[in-house]
């Protein structure tokens, strides 16, 4: 099963991904968590990742690529974040990467700013949380092992604020790439919870 989730920032994607993970025991690919990890030895990489602009396709085609040669991508996988540029698209489908299907979460920005400024993570596992929606059984602190929670460098209002329109300009148009393509194209309500979200995909993949 390969499995494309895709959607504006603080759509679920990571939300849907851990639980996708958990259900069919398959690879995740997320490539802002493969980021984040780099950056943290990369200062450069920091600041554009904090400021919400994409990094450059090259950079990120050829790492997804390599990841889904390896052996425990055979079975299949979910990818989280990729592609997210018409360019990355195209790269994938050169490459030879045929998926299965693509989800693709709609939430109103309205929704998305609000659930952004509430957003805590375990960074180790990718665990998500929410102030508001999705508290941690202890506030700030992970509900499997106690690890404290952090907040997203680019989860301020500016950065946020500035990813929305990004994913606008230069990510929302890979949608149309794959409605004109072979790979089913599913439009699923993100605004509905998270677990009635999830059962739904679950009912759809099974279909599929
Ligand atoms: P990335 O890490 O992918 O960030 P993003 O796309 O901005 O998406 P998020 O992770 O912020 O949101 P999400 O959809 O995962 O939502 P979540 O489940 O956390 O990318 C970060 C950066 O890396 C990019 O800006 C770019 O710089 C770079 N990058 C990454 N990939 C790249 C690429 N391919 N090319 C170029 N650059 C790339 O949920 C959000 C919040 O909402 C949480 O608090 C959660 O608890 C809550 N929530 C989730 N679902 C629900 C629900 N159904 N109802 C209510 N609340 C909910
Ligand atoms: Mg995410």
């Amino acid at each position: 099963m390969k499995i494309i989730l895709f959607g504006p920032p603080g759509s679920g994607k990571g939300t849907q991904t851990q639980r996708l993970i958990q259900a069919y025991k398959l690879p995740k690919i997320v490539t802002g968590d493969i980021l984040r990890a780099k950056a943290k030895t990369d200062p450069q990489l920091q600041a554009l990742l904090g400021s919400g602009d994409l990094v450059p396709d090259e950079m990120i085609c050829e790492m997804v690529c390599e990841r889904l040669s390896k052996p425990d991508c055979r079975r299949g996988y979910i990818l989280d974040g990729f592609p997210r540029t018409v360019k990355q698209a195209e790269y994938l489908r050169e490459y030879g990467v045929e998926v299965d299907i693509m989800f693709v979460l709609k939430v109103s920005d309205r929704e998305l700013l609000k659930r952004l400024g509430g957003r805590q993570i375990h960074e180790a596992s990718g665990r998500v949380y929410n102030i508001h929606s999705c508290p941690p059984k202890e506030p700030g602190k992970d509900d499997e092992t106690g690890e404290p929670l952090i907040t997203r460098k680019d989860d301020t209002e500016k950065a946020i604020k500035h990813r929305l329109e990004v994913y606008h300009r230069a990510t929302e148009p890979v949608v149309n790439f794959y409605q004109t393509s072979s790979i089913p194209v599913v439009i699923v309500d993100g605004e509905q919870t998270p677990g009635k979200l999830f059962s739904e995909i679950q009912a759809l993949l099974e279909k599929n």
